[in-house]
């Protein structure tokens, strides 16, 4: 059906935007109860970012014979998170981790083995056992690809249920009605060009993380946060913009990802005195701290000189003691990235590594139900859930452990699908949307194609990225963010200026590139306000100004919307979840976070 001479009208139950993890977790759900689903995403859906997860999917089944308890993963969570994540989420996610990575088992995932058949499980970051007395072996693992075992795996299980898929649909805006509930989804279609309307009484945003806002991150090209910056052009908060996850183990140079995985095979650090360093700053933990503990201490060794290289400007990670088998058998993907990307042999030298920019802790607020939250309140919106990278549930609050990001999508992907069987009604009518405000969204895709300025897309993409990266980096001041704030803003003009080659609407990349960087730019805007509006530190956000976790003022997440007219950004507080979903466990109150 047309509305218009270029908007083909489409009507589902759900549509789910992206077909990354979360996104094809959430569709199979859908399809298996009877919802007609669409997927729409801008790349083959197992081209999506997830396949680029490496070391594991967390979850306590004690298959290495450590007395594991998803009780311990509970409490890690916590304490990974700097006490900013809400204790029932995090409940939710960790009890129903054992049922969700046995269920992905039986759908085929092929995860690595132990001896006696089960599942294998190496030690990550920040994983323990009785509450930090010892580490444990959580991570369940396929090999280092285990994103990629997942992905595919997920993607076949949705062809069983004929899931309808819309691949390379770029997704341009929601479409909400008069009273602030959402109506669908406007996209474009690359291929033919036509703009494409689609209807439904629920959209699922789950199109991943944005840390293409930065120069070097561990990111595909195509993680721009557009879901996010949709939300803010509908006038709703994002959360906790502020936490960016660095990985302490980046390929120096290239920003290729070095799993965890590394060092939870036996893999460690040392800086240019061949000290292993981070005994100093972990001494129980030691490389096995969590990401931002490990992150800063990379960043300490660097700037007080320790660095490795002619610059001295990063570290080195061993693997050269690990036996030949282990390497071949548990990270055989690593060890071809380290020679494509860094040219060394890691079975007979270092890997040059740096911390690099990894995950987004911050996104769209929702309930554990998926659905976006759009206050401090906690009152939701109609007709709108978030999953995944691009949400904020928040289960890491200030600062992720590792695996838990394929845990989260399979989780909270299941869970969306749970609530969307309750709330869609058989033959229930659509929710009915405003022509004008459709066609506020399609005059906004026209704007920005029609641009003749003189500016390029990539150069200010490039400008942007080294700012963020400067200036909004692993520690930040008040004078830095500031600074970066200012040259951001300088941007703004050119960004209104750009020159689009290309006007065609079928498969123009310029034109693709430019709203990506709309995307991004919005984005980066809220990150480095919402650093500047937390005055002081947790987790990922180290504020060399305010140097201590304060309780008192900040046990808060924030909500930022932006003005789109001068670009500023109002901010509230949303009280944390300190109480447990049940009393199967008990709330962990915050205390000082050592490792
Ligand atoms: O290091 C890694 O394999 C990354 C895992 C994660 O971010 O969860």
């Amino acid at each position: 059906m047309k509305i218009s001479e270029n908007i083909i009208h489409h009507q589902y139950d759900v549509v789910v935007l992206g077909a990354g993890g979360a996104g094809l977790r959430a569709t199979l759900g859908m399809c298996h109860a009877n919802l007609k689903t669409a997927c729409i995403t801008k790349v083959f859906p197992t081209r999506s970012h997830t396949v680029a997860a490496q070391g594991g999917i967390g979850a306590a089944l004690g298959n290495m014979n450590d007395h594991d308890d998803w009780r311990y993963h509970f409490y890690d969570t916590i304490k990974g998170s700097d006490w900013l994540g809400d204790q029932d989420a995090i409940e939710y996610m960790c009890k129903n981790a054992i049922s969700a990575v046995v269920e992905l088992e039986h759908m085929g995932v092929p995860f690595s083995r132990t001896e006696s058949g089960h599942i294998y499980q190496r030690p990550f970051g920040g994983h323990t056992l009785e509450f930090g007395k010892q580490m444990a072996h959580r991570a369940c693992a396929a090999a280092d690809r285990t994103g990629h075992a997942i992905l595919h795996t997920l993607y076949q299980q949705c062809m069983q249920y004929n899931a309808e898929f819309f691949i390379e649909y770029i997704a341009l805006d929601l479409v909400m009605n008069d009273d602030g509930e959402c109506c669908g989804l406007l996209a474009w279609n690359l291929e033919d060009g036509h703009l494409h309307f689609f209807q439904a009484h629920l959209v699922v945003i789950a199109s991943g993380g944005f840390g293409r806002i930065y120069q070097s991150c561990t990111s595909a090209h195509t993680c721009t946060g557009d879901g996010n910056a949709m939300i803010l052009r509908a006038g709703l908060p994002l959360q906790d913009m502020e936490f960016i996850q660095f990985h302490p183990t980046g390929i120096y140079g290239s920003g290729c990802l070095i799993t965890e995985g590394a060092r939870g095979e036996g893999g460690y650090l040392t800086n240019s005195s061949g000290e292993r360093f981070m005994e100093r700053y972990a001494p129980n933990a030691k490389d096995l701290a969590s990401r931002d503990v490990v992150s800063r201490a990379m960043t300490i060794e660097i700037m007080e000189g320790r660095g490795v290289g002619p610059q001295r400007d990063h570290i080195l990670l061993h693997l050269e003691h690990i036996n030949a088998n282990t390497l071949h058998e548990r990270l055989p993907g690593i060890m071809e990235t380290a020679r494509i990307f860094a040219g060394v042999d890691a079975s007979k030298e270092p890997i040059p590594v740096l911390p690099t920019v990894h995950y987004n802790m911050g996104g769209i607020p929702t309930n554990i139900q998926a659905e976006v939250i759009k206050s401090e309140k906690k009152d939701t919106v109609k007709g709108l859930m978030a999953i995944g990278e691009a949400a904020c549930v928040s289960v890491h609050g200030a600062n992720r452990l590792g695996t838990n990001s394929l845990l989260d999508i399979i989780v909270f992907g299941r869970s969306a699908a749970l609530r969307a069987k309750e709330i869609i009604k058989k033959n229930e009518p659509y929710r009915s949307f405003n022509l004008e405000k459709l066609s506020q969204r399609v005059e906004r895709f026209e704007s920005i194609k029609s641009q003749n300025g003189t500016h390029h897309v990539s150069h200010i993409r490039s400008k942007m990225q080294k700012i963020m990266q400067q200036y909004c980096s692993v520690f930040r001041t008040e004078e830095t963010l500031q600074k970066g704030l200012e040259l951001l803003l300088v941007l703004k003009d050119e960004i209104n200026d750009l020159k689009i080659n290309d006007k065609s609407n079928i498969w123009n990349t310029d034109l693709l590139e430019a709203l990506e960087l709309h995307n991004m730019y919005e984005l980066a805007v809220v990150t480095i306000n919402s650093a500047l509006y937390r005055k002081e530190s947790r987790g990922a956000h180290a504020r060399d100004d305010h140097k201590n976790r304060d309780d008192e003022n900040w046990l808060h997440h924030s909500l930022a919307t932006l003005n789109f007219k001068d670009l500023t950004v109002d901010f509230k507080k949303r009280p944390v979840q300190l109480e447990p979903l049940t009393d199967a466990v008990q709330s962990i109150a915050p205390k000082e976070r050592v490792y």
